[in-house]
């Protein structure tokens, strides 16, 4: 057989296929609080976050996506209700609502549920700064809603993803202090690093100040085509200079990640067996069979 990067591809999808055939993800001890951040915009956090949240659910996890975005992109992936009437993260982080009374059901999924954004959340940033703790209102909403889940009898997570806006304000810095991990994508392209060393820089600020258990967890190399050195060269320098941390999963460039939110839908749904849903599978088994941290 010829060895060309199709063929590649075609063999490794195969076998992921049938290695995630109704594969059951193993539970973690505790829920895992994951928060997904890269202040560089475009990088693949959003669709990070809800397609491995969906391939979570798909190994029969309870999984809970946090908006943290006013863009809101997270919840309209998951087909989720947010226009501005809608009660929200906003509602959450700035008047103390219940976590419980905004979760929503994510459709064609049993154990998803998905915390909205709304635009409000855009005002957030600038309200939450003369509040009290300002820091910790994500912390500590969601250890709240975790105990009244508790309380109801309703199943643990097992996850919560947080998706961040591409910037470091008070939001990002909310879901920073409430995750006891970060997962950072990044770009297979040039730029990639750049920028990278100040979302390191705040994470060890964050660590001394606001949450000393803090690590960064895992990176995922999003956006990857095989087919080009550049792409190879830097999943070798960002495996170099973090050989803990890479997830051994890439997430290849692919039309199937990107059209699916036009359909209210996470490719791990929409085409399951496709190229770009198999990675992002792949990479959330990875993610359930690494030790947590
Ligand atoms: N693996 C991929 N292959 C092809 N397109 C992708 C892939 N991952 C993401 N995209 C597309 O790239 C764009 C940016 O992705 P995404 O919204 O996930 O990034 P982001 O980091 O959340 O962006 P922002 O910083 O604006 O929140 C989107 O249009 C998305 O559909
Ligand atoms: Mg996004």
């Amino acid at each position: 057989m010829e060895d060309t990067p199709l063929m590649r591809q075609l063999t490794r999808d195969h076998a992921r296929r049938q290695e995630l055939e109704g594969l059951v993800f193993q539970s973690p001890e505790r829920t895992r609080i994951i928060t997904i951040a890269n202040q560089k915009g475009g990088v693949g956090k959003t669709s990070t976050t809800v397609n491995l949240a969906a391939a979570l659910a798909l190994g029969g996890l309870n999984v809970l996506v946090v908006d943290a975005d006013p863009q809101g992109n997270a919840s309209t992936a998951l087909s989720i209700e947010h226009h501005s009437e809608v009660a929200s993260m906003y509602d959450v982080l700035v008047d103390s609502m219940p976590m419980a009374e905004i979760v929503q059901d994510v459709p064609d999924f049993e154990t998803l549920q998905c915390a909205p954004a709304t635009i409000e959340l855009s005002g957030a940033e600038i309200e939450l700064v003369s509040m009290v703790a300002r820091e910790n209102r994500l912390r500590n909403a969601l250890q709240e809603y975790q105990a009244a889940r508790e309380e109801s009898g309703r199943p643990r997570l097992d996850f919560i993803l947080v998706d961040c806006p591409p910037s470091l304000g008070l939001l990002t810095v909310n879901a920073l202090v409430a995750a006891q991990e970060v997962l950072i994508p990044i770009q297979a392209e040039y730029y990639a690093l750049e920028g990278l060393s100040m979302l390191l820089r705040n994470i060890d600020l964050l660590r001394q100040h606001l949450n000393p258990s803090l690590v960064v967890s895992s990176i995922l190399l999003t956006m990857y085509d095989a087919r080009t050195r550049l792409a190879a060269q830097v999943a070798q320098d960002v495996r170099d200079h973090f050989p803990d941390q890479t997830l051994e999963t890439t997430i290849p460039r692919s039309v199937r990640i990107s059209e699916a939110p036009s359909y209210g839908q996470t490719v791990v749904s929409y085409d399951p067996h496709s190229t770009g849903a198999l990675a992002y599978r792949a990479a959330a088994k990875e993610l359930t069979t690494r030790p947590a941290p």
